[in-house]
């Protein structure tokens, strides 16, 4: 079965969406909901096929529609690797940004597109078969705090089954390494800043850090088990152009160009370590190029959270300057030129109130320090809103 917005696009041959060819189709007993299509964009051009063959590595970089799985994919491609994105292209936010993501990589040569969802078993265990990867970026996932509260199992489906799944086709499959998200959720209630990856993190505070938590968990397991490096990104509030739009930083933007009262949690008494997508992309390119390896110092009396006897290791992606929310508004206001109506309300369920990473191991392993500075970022991020909305 073609997902709708596929029939709608090949009928033009304008479209990037032109260059879809469906490879595979399969049904779990679970029906059409869960079909597994495998959709194939590249484009076959004499020059891309000259290109493609001196792209000799192969990542796979799943949730490659999603704000950070783009610009990952995008990144790689100009390393010339052989990209291959997947995607479930799910309606959790504007689809049409995902698209129109996609369309951007679409005409990129080394780029091959699979439209298939991590929590059919079936299509996971046949995508490992089809395919053999170098490394596997993991950035798929139901993300999102709040919306955990309400739909429970988006996050049971793509975060607990779909990890699982993708991690029985890494070790099948014999990847030189996992790189897989995490998320600044994890640390919950812990309130000692900045947050460590060395500090024990087992008090999460909603479902959705607690499916994170459970795929580091899980990853270990793994890499203890079958001896595969697997190493975890817990991303502190990533922004940046092409981001999304369930995020402070795209709700106030769209409000303030509106006119509307924007909705400020906790009075703005939230401090976040935002972090610009470009210094996030950079360390995931870095980070995969350097497996996880046993800590020979690992104590398992004194165990660190951080590492272990087995090829795993986490780390914190932070910018390690955490900023008031107020202050994001007020350097979204200058930028924008306009004041925001601020609409005060009480802390969300599930949210924390504070978040600052400890970069140091990051820093250390992989020589990059995450340092845009946020009127930087916010000012390129409004430069895109506009651009892409026309504005
Ligand atoms: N953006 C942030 O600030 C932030 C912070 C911490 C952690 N993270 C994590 O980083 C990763 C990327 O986040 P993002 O901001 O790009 O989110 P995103 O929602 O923009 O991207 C995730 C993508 O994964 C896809 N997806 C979801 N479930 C899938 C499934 N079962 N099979 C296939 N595809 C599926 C979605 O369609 C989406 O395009 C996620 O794991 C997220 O939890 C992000």
């Amino acid at each position: 079965m073609l997902f709708p917005f596929c029939r709608r696009l090949t009928s033009g041959n304008r479209s990037p969406f032109s260059y879809f060819i469906r490879i595979h189709h399969g049904h779990t007993a679970a029906g059409p909901h869960f079909a597994h299509d495998i959709l194939v964009a590249s484009r076959r051009h004499r020059i891309g096929e000259r290109m493609r063959a001196s792209r000799t590595r192969s990542i796979l970089v799943t949730g490659c529609a999603g704000f950070i799985g783009f610009h990952v994919a995008r990144r790689l491609l100009e390393e010339r690797y052989r990209v291959v994105g997947l995607d479930n292209l799910n309606a959790y936010y504007d689809v049409s940004l995902k698209q129109a993501r996609l369309a951007q990589l679409i005409s990129q040569t080394g780029f091959e597109f699979l439209k298939a969802d991590l929590a059919s078993r079936e299509g996971t265990e046949s995508l490992f078969k089809q395919h053999q990867f170098d490394y596997v970026v993991h950035l798929a996932a139901q993300a999102g705090v709040r919306y955990s509260i309400s739909d429970p199992y988006a996050y049971v489906d793509s975060n607990l089954a779909g990890f699982a799944h993708l991690l029985e086709g890494c070790r099948r499959g014999g990847i030189k390494h996992l790189v897989f998200a995490s998320s600044s959720s994890v640390y919950g209630a812990n309130t000692r800043m900045p947050f460590s990856p060395h500090q024990p993190a087992d008090h999460p505070i909603s479902l959705y850090a607690a499916t994170k938590k459970a795929n580091e968990a899980m990853a270990h397991a793994y890499a203890h088990l079958y001896r595969f490096p697997a190493t975890g990104l817990r991303f502190f509030t990533v922004y940046g152009p092409w981001g999304r739009p369930d995020m402070a930083l795209f709700l106030f933007t769209r409000a303030i160009l509106e006119g509307r009262p924007i909705d400020v949690f906790n009075c703005g008494v939230m401090l976040r370590d935002f972090t610009y997508i470009d210094d996030a992309t950079e360390a995931v390119a870095r980070v995969m190029l350097r497996p996880a390896e046993p800590n020979l110092d690992w104590r398992s009396d004194q165990p660190d959270s951080a590492s272990s006897s087995a090829p795993y290791r986490l780390y914190n992606v932070g910018n390690s300057q955490p900023v008031d929310l107020n202050e994001l508004i007020k350097t979204l206001e200058a930028k924008l030129g306009k004041k925001a109506q601020v609409n005060l309300l009480e802390m969300q369920p599930g949210d924390v109130p504070a978040t600052s990473a400890d970069i140091s191991d990051l820093t250390r392993d992989i020589g990059f320090r995450p340092s845009t500075p946020l009127a930087v970022g916010v000012g390129r991020f409004v430069d895109w809103y506009r651009s892409y909305y026309g504005l």
